[in-house]
């Protein structure tokens, strides 16, 4: 069946994607709602009060959760805020520290070890999680946990794991309240949502578009750094995870000191460049993307920019966070894979134990 035909046949999609990952891609409106929920009247969290840093622990899928905060309030919070994707917890942490420990599963090694550190050295500790290991040690311990709704994948848990850390954050005072936000974004996606859905044809269809136009190129996803740059690197391990394809990202203005040299020409020709634009990039920085697309393009590559929807910056992170996780999983239909299955990782983790 040709591209087209194979995204615009509902029938093929789900039967591509027997696990529904579609369709927890497209949930992710709720999942903003309900996560906030959940986070803000999580039980016995710590205080804010005299907080003197943050650091958020996660891996993959969960780890998202702490770039979200990270690119909404990097240098806006007073204190310093750090995301950790490792096993160990900077040297910094003590009893003043916020740690949040962000796992879906619970069972994941590097979490599990900074939360082994964080609850050693007496920080205020909060765990995301829908269970396993670290729910069970947190409960153990009498820390906090945000629970999560199980069944997902970690990566269609977004919504959830990154606004359930909001909602916490907000109810300890650590972020300034965000009120009407999260209904607006949460609003914002659902119309999104609407012209992502299978039954939305290609034509009119940004995912879908976008996804065609990867085709069989390897896709090089760059962003202006801040909230750009999260989304860049989530459609990389998007794509990665779910279409199963390479793919790298990179972030204005850096990439402009480097990878731009790279692209020379002719080295383009199996890639296809896709800019994820906002209005809320720093002028100087929007700047400077068409002289960079223009380098990449004389490289063979081909290029297509996405734009994000809405005008806060937390609606511009989610809707394209919402439009990379929709795109990687039309290209998997079109690479005839299915979504879920994430074999390599589960090798790993099953080789060396979480
Ligand atoms: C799987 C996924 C992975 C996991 C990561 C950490 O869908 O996205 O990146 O998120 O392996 O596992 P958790 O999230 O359970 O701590």
């Amino acid at each position: 069946m040709s591209g087209d035909r194979v995204l615009d046949d509902a029938g093929a999609l789900a039967a591509n994607d027997p696990s529904g990952m579609l369709d927890a891609v497209l949930g992710l409106p709720g999942q903003c709602r309900d996560g906030f929920r959940s986070g803000r009247e999580a039980a016995d969290l710590p205080s804010g009060d005299g907080v003197t840093g943050m650091v958020v622990c996660g891996m993959g899928g969960s780890g998202v959760a702490g770039d979200v905060v990270d690119a909404l309030y990097r240098g806006r919070l007073g204190v310093p805020a750090v995301v950790s994707k490792g096993p160990e917890l900077p040297e910094f942490c003590g009893k003043d520290t916020l740690v949040v420990a962000s796992s879906y599963s619970g069972d994941t090694s590097e979490t599990l070890a900074c939360f082994e550190v964080a609850t050693g050295r007496g920080c205020r500790v909060v765990a995301v999680t829908s269970g396993g290991e670290l729910g069970r040690r947190a409960r153990e311990r009498g820390v906090a946990v945000v629970p999560v709704r199980a069944g997902f994948q970690p990566r269609a848990a977004v919504g959830h794991l990154a606004f359930g850390l909001l909602g916490a954050l907000e109810a300890m005072g650590v972020i300034p309240s965000l009120g009407v936000e999260v209904e607006r974004v949460a609003r914002v996606l659902q119309e999104l949502g609407e012209r992502l859905g299978p039954e939305s044809p290609a034509s009119g269809n940004p995912a879908k578009s976008a996804a065609a136009a990867i085709g069989d190129r390897f896709p090089v996803v760059w962003g202006a750094e801040g909230i750009g740059a999260v989304a860049a690197t989530r459609w990389r391990t998007e794509l990665n995870e779910n279409a199963k394809v390479p793919a790298f990202a990179g972030v204005l203005p850096e990439l402009d000191h480097n990878e731009v040299v790279g692209w020379s020409p002719g080295a383009g020709e199996r890639f296809v460049l896709l800019t994820l634009r906002h209005p809320l990039e720093h002028p100087d920085v929007a700047a400077r993307f068409p002289v960079s697309v223009d380098v990449a393009r004389s490289s063979g590559m081909l290029h297509r920019e996405v734009r994000a929807e809405g005008d806060t910056p937390l609606s511009c992170l989610m809707s394209l966070l919402m439009l990379g996780s929709a795109v990687s999983v039309y290209l998997a239909a079109l690479r005839g894979v299915d979504p879920t299955p994430i074999d390599a990782i589960s090798r790993i983790k099953r080789e060396l134990g979480g």
